[in-house]
């Protein structure tokens, strides 16, 4: 298996790039005829499973980069169950590529062979729990390895959730043995819709599970349901806000140095314009260890 430099670092090490870019179908060949890339590239299977040529790009650019493979169709939320044909797609395009990483969204998206294009919500209790543990575990058996299971953008509750979010994926992790993907732009996003803390969210994630990290960037929108309010869209369409990079920088103090992933898939710039926002998280890294080990150091004097 390719281990991206990302994987490697150890807390501390504050030389190795822990940032990669989402690799689209606009950038494909020109990171294929050798473009300078991030630490390691996140892609959709969904967008190459009926895309031979894509592929064969994919298959050459996976011989010289890490890749992860990020599902948006597996569908662990789905009461019908997991799409056993797609499983076996996405497995395949797993023995290919042999990706550092492969993960998808604790969320539905599928009802009787019908494909929706939203992740849509659970309600967090005991039912979903069977219900997602028992899928997480055909898809773990079906790839041979821990799926990596990522925090969705909220904008409603339910009435019938008996367990936070956190919570939920804590048992989620001690079922199955899958691990996470803590969205960190998710989680300030879904705080600032649902009126909860998001550093407190942070705090109660489970950080030893945690496998990989997303930032991508949100929209503002005017609340209809509340006259002068407003709602965080999770739309990846722009660059990363001031308030998510803060997240991130606790986030990393709490988790320690974790993959992480910009985001980008929406009004797409140039593959240049998402490298520099992976060298900002590199930046954001960097300095958050090196200030954690001085501060360290300052203890220990
Ligand atoms: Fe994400």
């Amino acid at each position: 298996m390719r281990v991206a430099a990302a994987t490697r670092a150890e807390h501390g090490a504050t030389d190795s790039r822990l940032a990669g870019v989402g690799l689209r179908l606009p950038h494909l060949a020109e990171v294929a005829a050798g473009a300078p890339t991030s630490a390691w590239l996140e892609i959709h299977p969904e967008n190459f499973l009926a895309n031979p040529h894509a592929r064969e790009l994919l298959l050459d650019i996976a011989e010289r980069h890490a890749v992860s493979l990020h599902t948006v169709g597996l569908s662990v939320g789905s009461v019908a169950g997991v799409d056993r044909e797609h499983l076996q797609r996405i497995r395949r395009l797993v023995d290919e590529v042999e990706p550092i990483l492969v993960s998808g969204h604790l969320a539905w998206s599928t009802h009787r062979g019908v494909y929706l294009n939203d992740l849509l919500p659970l309600p967090y209790n005991e039912e979903t729990l069977r219900v997602v543990a028992t899928h997480v575990h055909e898809v773990q058996d079906a790839l041979g390895r821990p799926y990596v299971v990522e925090n969705p953008a909220s904008y409603l509750g339910f009435a019938g959730s008996t367990r936070t979010e956190t919570d939920f994926l804590s048992e989620l992790v001690t079922r199955t043995g899958c691990q996470l993907l803590c969205d960190v732009s998710n989680a300030f996003l879904s705080a600032a819709n649902m009126g909860y803390d998001a550093y407190a969210y942070i705090d109660a994630f489970p950080a030893h599970a945690v496998a990989e990290i997303h930032l991508g960037g949100f929209t503002r929108e005017a609340d209809e349901a509340t006259p002068g309010g407003e709602i965080l869209i999770d739309t990846h369409a722009g660059a990363i806000a001031d308030s998510a990079w803060d997240l991130y920088a606790y986030a990393l103090r709490r988790f320690g140095p974790r993959p992480t992933l910009i985001e980008w898939d929406n009004d797409l710039p140039s593959f240049s314009r998402l490298l520099a926002e992976a060298a900002r998280a590199d930046a954001v890294a960097t300095d958050t260890f090196n200030r954690a080990r001085a501060h360290a150091h300052a203890l220990a004097g």
